[in-house]
């Protein structure tokens, strides 16, 4: 007999790999997107399936152009380099449209706090409070005007802050 009296099982075996990887193969063949790999190790069509979602921020320089006086205001303080739709959420919709999108106002009791509330895990430098001590029950836009929020060009309510 042939040398390979004993080893036939082993042929058996590995002709169940063969057919395996065929089967993997056409699996993969109708699963595997059509632009996959176009550019890289993606799918090349999802590239135009984002830049055609609609865009939600218009970016800070749209709402300057509209809201100059909101933007001298803001340029005399510290959130000089606060950008608008980081408070205001995304407002592409307003920009484009005004007359008919308008923007609800923040809530400033979330808001300011979102940024502001104490955590050791701030940087030392940057300015924090306990906003339900600190503010003792009033909003903050009483005291701070929220486009430059110091204290040395007080806000126009509650006679300002010291
Ligand atoms: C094309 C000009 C234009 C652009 C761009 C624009 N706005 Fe406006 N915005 C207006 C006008 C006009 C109003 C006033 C609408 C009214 O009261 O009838 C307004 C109103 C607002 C209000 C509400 C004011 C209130 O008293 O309720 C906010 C807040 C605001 N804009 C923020 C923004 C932000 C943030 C951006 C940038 C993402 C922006 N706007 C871009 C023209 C613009
Ligand atoms: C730090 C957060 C913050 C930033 C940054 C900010 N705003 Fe505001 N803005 C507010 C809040 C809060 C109010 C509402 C104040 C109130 O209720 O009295 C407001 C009010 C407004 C209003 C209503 C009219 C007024 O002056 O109160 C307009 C318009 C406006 N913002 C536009 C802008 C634009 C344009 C920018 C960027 C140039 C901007 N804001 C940046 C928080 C912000
Ligand atoms: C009754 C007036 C008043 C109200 C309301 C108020 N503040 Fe203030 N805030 C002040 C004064 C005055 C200062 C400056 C003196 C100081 O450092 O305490 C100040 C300072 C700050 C500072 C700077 C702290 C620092 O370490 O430099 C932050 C941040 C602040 N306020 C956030 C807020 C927030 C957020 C709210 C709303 C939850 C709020 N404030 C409400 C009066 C007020
Ligand atoms: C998106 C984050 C963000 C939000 C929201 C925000 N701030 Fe600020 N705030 C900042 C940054 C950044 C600074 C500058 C910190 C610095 O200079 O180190 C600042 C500075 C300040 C200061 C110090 C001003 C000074 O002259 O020393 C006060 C007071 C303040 N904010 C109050 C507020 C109030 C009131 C609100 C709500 C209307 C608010 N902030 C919302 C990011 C934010």
């Amino acid at each position: 007999m042939s040398a390979f009296k004993d080893a036939r099982h082993l042929f058996r075996f590995a002709g169940l790999f063969v057919l395996a990887f065929l089967v993997f193969l056409v699996v993969r063949h109708y699963y595997v997107p059509k632009s996959f790999g176009q550019y890289g190790h993606y799918r090349g069509a999802a590239v135009g399936e984002i830049a055609n979602l609609p865009v939600k921020f218009a970016g800070h320089q749209a709402c300057e152009d509209c809201h100059t006086d909101v933007v001298a205001k803001k340029n005399t303080g510290k959130h000089a380099h606060v950008n608008c739709e980081a408070c205001h959420g995304a407002l592409a919709s307003h920009a484009d449209d005004p007359s008919t999108v308008k923007p609800v106002l923040p809530d400033t009791a979330v808001l300011c706090a979102r940024c502001h509330t104490a955590s050791a895990a701030k940087p030392k430098g940057f300015p924090q409070v306990e906003p339900a001590e600190h503010s003792q029950g009033l909003p903050c836009e009483t005291c701070h005007n929220p486009h430059s929020p110091g204290m040395d060009a007080p806000a126009t309510a509650a006679g300002g802050a010291k």
